[in-house]
């Protein structure tokens, strides 16, 4: 058999589920909506939105449109793919089974890369609004920026990152109640800063609308600029709703209630953000305001609301790690996943007996993401981490069309409506926003999928559960 038609079966991906306890059905849409919403809003708003406005001016309420709708498509796919297959592993095990071996391979190294780089970039996020905080406790501003913004090393996101390594390797998960809290506070924090820059509105401020254009084009300076530039970048701040897909077993309707819940949470996202860019538009200039690191403080403080700025800085302080425990806990268990497949070396995501988590693949994935974020600018970092989720997202487009052709009468719990136009409108549409990327990022990817494909080569491709069990029937 060759490594292209090295397939699991979804019957044997699922087998050991079948029998295993059976989830409560607890779930309903709103449940849902409050699970995305947690796990979607973060750094993305709290602080790309202005270096997205510095690269589309006030088009970046278009880049977020636009981003929303193709992660809109691809959160379809996700929740036929995880009702269908319900197993650990997301896009990385669907294809394994829709499309083999190699190209799992490539998903899985994908969604490692991916998951690390958003703690990474999420930890700057972080670090941009404690930055008052530190600054207060003695921090000298040389260890409260990376080399790139003029300091040594951007000590709280390596404090941050690992802080969050450390309270997951001793056992923490995300709690319901903790999460609708965070919910209520990020929410409530963006709606006090919408209302507050209500009163200074200046509908001038939105001419012209595109002063870099919709397509992404290299500028004076070497960087890509336009809608599709800050699109491309943005579309990071939609990511981390595969949280609701994976609930899918424990939803009371899954066809209602997931189809109300990502869309619903995707739409619910989108129209936050478009509102939250619009206001922040219409109070100060994106020429302003794309400067700063913290964009939504800066704005308050600029309006003379320095006390709200400050809750707001505090809401992103408390909130935001949350959206790092979630990935860096995402990263383990695909990691867990691929080493039980005996594509990665089983020792490093061995489960500690007394804390029953992969210490060290945590404490390794923390001590990365303290070292990308110590040094790296979160634009760099969060552009990385977008060529690696388009990975993920074409490969669970790619899954639902050949499984819908390989295996059209196997029951859907959820089925993606109208997939024959949403699975490659999501393909096209990660396709248009991986191309409007940096080169340099494209460049990086290319790199660290050449790592990966020589790692399968030394390694998985011999050592793979499947290619062990060719070897004995031959
Ligand atoms: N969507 C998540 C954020 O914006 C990754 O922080």
């Amino acid at each position: 058999m060759s490594i292209w038609t090295r397939r699991k079966a979804i019957d044997t991906i699922t087998a050991g589920h079948a029998d295993s306890h059976q989830l409560k059905k607890t779930l309903s849409w709103p449940h849902l909506v409050a699970l995305g919403v947690g796990a979607i809003v973060g750094t993305g708003i709290y602080t790309l939105t202005g270096v997205g406005a510095g690269l589309a001016g006030p088009g970046v309420i278009l880049s977020f449109l636009i981003a929303g709708a193709v992660c809109a498509c691809a959160a379809l796919c996700y929740a036929e793919l995880s009702t269908m297959i319900p197993a650990a592993g997301s896009a990385y095990t669907y294809s394994y089974a829709a499309m083999g071996e190699p190209v799992a391979w490539f998903v899985g190294w994908s969604l490692i890369l991916e998951y690390t780089l958003v703690c990474a970039a999420v930890a700057v996020g972080w670090s941009a609004h404690a930055h008052g905080l530190f600054k207060m406790a003695g921090f000298p501003d040389a260890l409260l920026a990376g080399p790139h913004a003029g300091g040594i090393v951007n000590l709280p996101a390596v404090i941050i990152s690992m802080a969050v390594a450390g309270l997951l390797a001793l056992g923490t998960r995300e709690s319901a109640t903790v999460n609708m809290v965070l919910v209520f506070v990020k929410i409530v924090a963006l709606i006090v800063f919408v209302t507050l820059c209500l009163p200074a509105f200046d509908a001038s401020h939105f001419t012209p609308f595109m002063p870099s254009g919709f397509p992404a084009t290299v500028g004076p300076d070497g960087v890509k600029v336009g809608v599709m530039a800050a699109a491309s970048l943005i579309f990071f701040a939609f990511y981390g709703f595969d949280a609701v897909s994976t609930a899918a077993e424990e939803t009371k309707n899954p066809k209602r209630d997931l189809t109300i819940g990502i869309v619903g949470s995707m739409a619910v996202c989108t129209a936050i953000y478009m509102i939250v860019a619009a206001a922040s538009i219409g109070a100060s200039r994106t020429e302003v305001f794309s400067k700063s690191e913290a964009p939504l403080v800066f704005i308050l403080e600029t309006l003379s609301h320095p006390r709200m700025a400050q809750l707001v800085a505090l809401a992103a302080v408390v909130a935001l790690p949350t959206v790092i425990l979630a990935f860096m806990y995402g990263q383990s268990r695909i990691f867990f996943v691929m080493a039980r497949d005996g594509l990665l070396p089983r020792a490093l995501s061995r489960v500690n007996a007394k804390t029953g988590t992969p210490v060290l693949m945590t404490l390794l994935t923390g001590a990365l993401s303290a070292v990308l974020s110590g040094f790296l600018s979160l634009k760099d970092i969060a552009e990385l981490a977008n060529a690696g989720t388009l990975a993920a997202f074409i490969a669970v487009g790619l899954s639902v069309i050949v499984l819908r052709r390989r295996e059209p009468s196997r029951p859907r719990v959820f089925s993606t409506p109208a997939w024959q136009v949403v699975a490659p409108a999501g393909i096209l549409g990660c396709l248009y926003l991986f191309y409007s990327l940096p080169a340099k990022t494209q460049t990086y990817f290319l790199i660290a999928h050449l790592i990966g494909a020589v790692v399968y080569v030394a390694y998985g491709m011999r050592k793979s559960v499947l290619a062990q069990a060719e070897k004995a029937s031959s």
